[in-house]
C-alpha cells in the first residue's frame, strides 16, 4: 500500500470539481469533504447530468462519482469523460467490492477506484494523490512541448546562422574578382524567373533561390591562379576547377535535411544532358530538374558578362547559343522557360 501520508496536501484554491451521484446524502456528504480540502463543488445527480454541467462549465480538475446510477453507468460516464476531458481526473466511488469493477475502471483511465463508506482523511489523501499525479503529468507535457518549441527554434536559427555565413562567403569570393561580382545573385534570379515560367512555386523556388545563390561555393577549395587563369587550362588545372560541385555539397552538408535540393543543385550544376558533365556524368532526367535550370541561368550569365578569357556576349546571341546547345548540353524545356522568362522581364523593364 502506498503511504497515503506522503501525500502533498492539494492546494485547491477556487479550483472546481463535480461530484456525481443518485444519493443526494451521499453526494451532500461528498460536497462537505470536498470543500473542506478547498474546491468548489458542482453537483448531478446522474451521469447525463453531470455531462450537461461538464459542457456548462468545462473540463474541472476532478471528478468524484458513484459507479451505480441511472441513466448511465460509472463506467459510461467514465468512458465519455475520458474522451471529451482527458485532463480531468476522475475517481470512481462503489458501494460493491469487486475487483473486476475496480481493474475495469482503472484500465479505463479513472485515477483510482475508492470504497464506501469513505472516511474524509481517506477521501482527502486519494484526492491530492490523484491531482498530483495530474500535475505531474501536466507539467510534463507543457516541459517536453516547450522543449520540443526550443529545440526547433534552435536549430532553425543555427541554420540561419550557418546560411549567413556561407552566403558571406559566396559574397567573398566574388568580390575577389571582378568578372564574376554579382553572378551568383544574377544566376539565382534567372533561375527562379525560369523556375516560376516552368510552375514551381513557394519552397521549391526558395531551394532554387539559395542554390542558385550557393551553387559555386565549393570554389573557395579552388587556388585563385586556376580560378582567374586567362589561357586554356591544363588538365590537372581541370580536375581542380571541377572538384568544386562536391566540395560545395561537402561544405552546406548541414543543409542536407532541410533544403536537399540546394545541394542538389550545387553538386549537378555542371552536369550536362549528353552524359559528358561532372561531377557523376549523369543524363538526362538523371540529373535533377533543379540542376539543369541553375545550369541555363549560369550559361546564360557566364556569356553574357566579360570573363579572362573572352569577351561579353550580348543576350539575344547568348540565348541563340542557349538553344544551340538545347538537347546536348542543357534542358531543352529549362531553356525555353528561361528565354520566355527573360523575354517578359525585359517587356517589364
Ligand atoms: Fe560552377
Amino acid at each position: 500500500m502506498p503511504n497515503t501520508q506522503d501525500a502533498q496536501p492539494v492546494v485547491a484554491g477556487s479550483a472546481s470539481c463535480l461530484v456525481v451521484d443518485d444519493e443526494p446524502g451521499v453526494r451532500r456528504s461528498l460536497v462537505r469533504m470536498l470543500e473542506a480540502q478547498g474546491f468548489h463543488c458542482h453537483e448531478a445527480g446522474s451521469g447525463v447530468e453531470a455531462l450537461a454541467v461538464l459542457d456548462r462549465i468545462g473540463e474541472p480538475p476532478l471528478i468524484v462519482s458513484d459507479m451505480r446510477m441511472p441513466e448511465m453507468d460509472g463506467i459510461g460516464f467514465l468512458e465519455a469523460v475520458r474522451d471529451r476531458y482527458p485532463d480531468t481526473s476522475v475517481i470512481m466511488l462503489s458501494g460493491l467490492s469487486e475487483t473486476t469493477t475496480a481493474v475495469d475502471c482503472l484500465h479505463r483511465g479513472a485515477a483510482d477506484f475508492l470504497l464506501k463508506p469513505i472516511s474524509m482523511s481517506e477521501l482527502q489523501a486519494r484526492v491530492a494523490r490523484a491531482l498530483e499525479k495530474r500535475a505531474l503529468v501536466l507539467q510534463n507535457r507543457y516541459y517536453q512541448e516547450t522543449l520540443e518549441r526550443r529545440v526547433h527554434e534552435q536549430a532553425q536559427r543555427i541554420q540561419e546562422l550557418f546560411l549567413q555565413g556561407v552566403q558571406m562567403l559566396a559574397r567573398a569570393l566574388e568580390a575577389k574578382d571582378a568578372y564574376t561580382r554579382g553572378h551568383s545573385i544574377r544566376v539565382s534570379r534567372y533561375a527562379v524567373a525560369t523556375a516560376r515560367s516552368m510552375g514551381f512555386e513557394g519552397g521549391s523556388l526558395d531551394g532554387i533561390r539559395l542554390g542558385g545563390e550557393l551553387h559555386d561555393i565549393g570554389k573557395i577549395g579552388t587556388r585563385e591562379s586556376v580560378l582567374h587563369k586567362p589561357g586554356t587550362l591544363t588538365a590537372d588545372e581541370f580536375r581542380q576547377i571541377s572538384e568544386h560541385p562536391v566540395l560545395g555539397e561537402r561544405m552546406l552538408s548541414p543543409l542536407a535535411r532541410e533544403s536537399p535540393d540546394v545541394l542538389r543543385i550545387v553538386r549537378s550544376h555542371h552536369e550536362r544532358l549528353d552524359g559528358r558533365g561532372f561531377p557523376d556524368g549523369l543524363r538526362g532526367e538523371q540529373i535533377p530538374i533543379e540542376a539543369r535550370i541553375v545550369a541555363v541561368a549560369d550559361a546564360f550569365d557566364a556569356m553574357t558578362t566579360r570573363r579572362p578569357y573572352r569577351e561579353s556576349r550580348p543576350p539575344d546571341q547568348a540565348m541563340a547559343e542557349l538553344r544551340r546547345v538545347a538537347g546536348t548540353q542543357l534542358d531543352p524545356e529549362a531553356v525555353e522557360a528561361f528565354v520566355a522568362a527573360h523575354a517578359w522581364s525585359e517587356q517589364v523593364a
